[in-house]
């Protein structure tokens, strides 16, 4: 069975509609019928988050919102990065074979050194730990979005510079896939929806943040009684993405009616979007004070790669000529 690995970052903003259209529910459907992980690479946002209690907040919302979208019946294995024993051990010994000029050559180190900033090493390093992650049990694909290609290069260059070091095929080279059909989708401003504007709709809002958010899309100014253009409208953009098709033909003939306005469409956006993500949105509610069943899911993923790295190190060891 093909292994398949994700991760999700704990940056602390929650999760938006565009992340879960994007990335989650894409995740979701190559899951079926693959062995499938997902981590949080907590020891990574250690190079950027150096505030404990933050980090711990952070960790805990993502994974509030995270396990509140997963199916409870879902095939796919969360564990922590941080709760990973052998992975930095493993990092080690890439670092000892990994040549300085390749690693000068990462973006993550790059743009760092670019803001002036002092570099932290594991910044610098970056890129073995990542390695570590995937390669410290056999994984055959990392889906990724673009910003990920140049260390997913990295990836196979480091792991494949150990096979060359130790002549032999050890670590499996990951392949990584580009979601091609990604799309855009508007925003509450019209533009695209983005980090860098701000216009996200995010899924776990109280209903009334959410409605404000919802409201607040930009339309154009036909006037109510007029006929208008679905096709057109980034409200219906959104409908389009959440609503049944029954349902979204339902609006586009309103649309085309006339005396219908933007303000109706909104409220039927809003009303789709809380009914889409009504189960999610109470499992949320319920994690609010009892991580219980989050704990536990957690300690069965650690385990599971735990027991799994721990083999892949077993033989590691025995190559480098520390056993
Ligand atoms: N580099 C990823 C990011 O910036 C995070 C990451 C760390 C990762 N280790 C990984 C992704 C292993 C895929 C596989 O978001």
């Amino acid at each position: 069975m093909k292994k398949i690995l994700t991760w999700i970052k704990p940056t602390g903003l929650g999760m938006h509609i565009w992340n879960y259209l994007w990335a989650f529910k894409p995740f979701l459907e190559l899951a079926e019928g693959k062995e499938a992980y997902m981590f949080i690479p907590d020891l990574h946002s250690l190079t950027s988050v150096h505030d404990g209690e933050i980090l711990r907040k952070n960790k805990e919302r993502l994974l509030k919102e995270f396990f509140a979208l997963l199916p409870n019946d879902s095939n796919i294995t969360v564990f922590e990065q941080s709760k990973i024993k052998r992975v930095n051990d493993i990092t080690w010994i890439l670092s000892s074979v990994t040549p300085y000029s390749l690693m000068l050559r990462a973006h993550s180190f790059k743009d760092s050194n670019n803001k002036n900033s002092e570099v932290n090493m594991a910044t610098f390093n970056y890129p073995i730990l990542m390695t570590s992650d995937i390669i410290s049990y056999d994984v055959d694909l990392v889906p990724v979005w673009k910003d990920q290609v140049q260390h997913m290069e990295f990836v196979r260059d480091i792991a494949g510079n150990f096979n060359k070091t130790y002549k032999q095929d050890f670590f499996k080279l990951p392949e990584y896939s580009i979601d091609k059909k990604l799309m855009t989708i508007p925003g509450t401003d019209g533009r695209k929806m983005s980090k860098s504007y701000d216009n996200f709709i995010w899924i776990f809002d109280s209903e009334k943040v959410m409605k404000k958010k919802v409201m607040s899309i930009v339309t154009d100014d036909t006037p109510l009684e007029d006929p208008k253009d679905p096709e057109t409208c980034n409200v219906f953009a959104l409908i389009k993405f959440f609503a049944s098709i029954e349902r979204q033909d339902d609006i586009a003939v309103k649309y085309k009616a006339g005396n219908y306005g933007y303000g109706h469409a909104k409220l039927e956006l809003l009303e789709i979007i809380l009914e889409y993500f009504k189960e999610a949105r109470e499992k949320f509610a319920s994690f609010a004070n009892d991580m219980t069943y989050i704990n536990e899911k957690l300690k069965e993923g650690n385990q599971r790669w735990n027991e799994m790295a721990d083999k892949k190190y077993e033989e590691l060891i025995k190559i480098v000529g520390l056993n």
